[in-house]
C-alpha cells in the first residue's frame, strides 16, 4: 500500500483556483459599479480555496489581505473572473496572489481590474493550533521570483501585525473599560 506524505512539497499548479461570477444589481453602488468589498470577499474565498488545496487537510484562516489594488471599475452584469495562485509558503503560512479580470457579457473584452495578495495560516482540525504545511515546489523562474518577493511581503506583514498590536485606539474619557 502506498502511503502519501501529507506535507510532501507541492507545485503551485496543483492548487491554482479560478472562480467566475456574473455581477448583480444588489452588489453595486447607486452608480452601477461594484462595491470593492464584494471583490474583496470573492478574492478571499478564491485565495482560501487555493491555500486549502495546498495545505491538503485541516482548516485555514485568513491572517492578512494586503495590497489589493483596484485598477478600474466593474459594472453590473459583467462577468468577473478570479484566479488565485500560491506564491510563497512558510512553516504554517501560505500566501496567494489573486488576480481579478472583468469582461462585458456581450463582448470578449477581458481587462485586469484588481491584483492583491492574501496570507492564510493552516490550523489543525480543532482550529486551535497552527499546523505545518507542505513546502512549495518552484518550477519556473517567475515562481522563484514570486516566492522571493513573497518572503519580503511576509516580513512586512509581520511588521504591520506588530504595529497593529500596539495601536488600539485610546479610550475616550468616561468610556467604560472591558
Ligand atoms: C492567524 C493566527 C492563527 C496566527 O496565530 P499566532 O498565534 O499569531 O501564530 P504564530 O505567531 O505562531 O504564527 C503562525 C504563522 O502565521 C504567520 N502570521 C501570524 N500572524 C500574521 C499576520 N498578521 N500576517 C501575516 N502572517 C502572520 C506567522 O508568520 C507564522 O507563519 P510561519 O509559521 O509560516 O512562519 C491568529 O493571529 C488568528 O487567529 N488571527 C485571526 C484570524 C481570523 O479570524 N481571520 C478571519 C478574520 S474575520
Amino acid at each position: 500500500m502506498m502511503i502519501l506524505d501529507p506535507i510532501a512539497p507541492k507545485p503551485a499548479r496543483d492548487s491554482r483556483v479560478t472562480l467566475a461570477v456574473i455581477t448583480e444589481p444588489g452588489q453595486t453602488n447607486p452608480f452601477g459599479t461594484l462595491h470593492g468589498g464584494v471583490l474583496l470577499r470573492l478574492a478571499d474565498e478564491c485565495g482560501a480555496i487555493a491555500a486549502l488545496r495546498h495545505s491538503g487537510r485541516g482548516r485555514i484562516t485568513t491572517a492578512a489581505i494586503d495590497s489589493m489594488t483596484f485598477l478600474g471599475p466593474v459594472y453590473v452584469g459583467e462577468r468577473v473572473e478570479l484566479e488565485a495562485v500560491v506564491t510563497y509558503v512558510g512553516r504554517t503560512s501560505i500566501e496567494t496572489r489573486i488576480e481579478i479580470h472583468a469582461e462585458p457579457i456581450e463582448a470578449a473584452d477581458r481587462r485586469l481590474v484588481a491584483v492583491g495578495y492574501a496570507l492564510y495560516v493552516a490550523l489543525d482540525e480543532s482550529g486551535e493550533r497552527t499546523r505545518a504545511v507542505p513546502g512549495l515546489v518552484l518550477e519556473t523562474e517567475a515562481e522563484r521570483e514570486a516566492a522571493e518577493s513573497g518572503k519580503t511581503r511576509q516580513e512586512l506583514r509581520l511588521i504591520r501585525r506588530d504595529q497593529a498590536r500596539g495601536q488600539a485606539n485610546p479610550r475616550r474619557p468616561g468610556e467604560p473599560t472591558d
